[in-house]
């Protein structure tokens, strides 16, 4: 059985953008952060932690720094095609961002869990 729970509209995701948003994992209660992007209309999610050190890609709670497709983590300044989530320079380099699936249902960001 598939469940699905939703994570924001498809409206809140900037175009070329990007979107925090959380959701808590029912095995420990924890409240993972997914970053969000949509590029025409195509929204992906990814979590919101870099491979490098662990740490949160964004620089205040929703406040990614976005530059030319890319997402930047400021802890070490790592870059990440929005598209693919490949790691394309820094100290990662080569590695990616764990990419989580989600769709788009009637205007919502749906997190789809098997
Ligand atoms: S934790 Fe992101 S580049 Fe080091």
């Amino acid at each position: 059985m598939t469940v699905t729970k939703a994570l924001c509209r498809v409206d809140d995701i900037p175009d070329s953008g990007a979107f925090e948003a959380g959701f808590v994992d029912e095995r420990d209660g924890i409240r993972d952060s997914l970053m969000l992007t949509r590029h025409s209309n195509v929204v992906r999610a990814y979590r919101n932690i870099c491979p490098h050190a662990g740490r949160r890609l964004d620089w205040a709670p929703g406040q990614f720094l976005i530059e030319d497709g890319h997402v930047i983590c400021t802890a070490h300044g790592a870059m990440f095609r929005l598209a693919s989530g490949e790691c394309v320079s820094g100290p990662c380099r080569g590695t990616g961002l764990t990419e989580v699936a989600v769709e788009s249902r009637d205007g919502e960001v749906v997190l789809r869990e098997a």
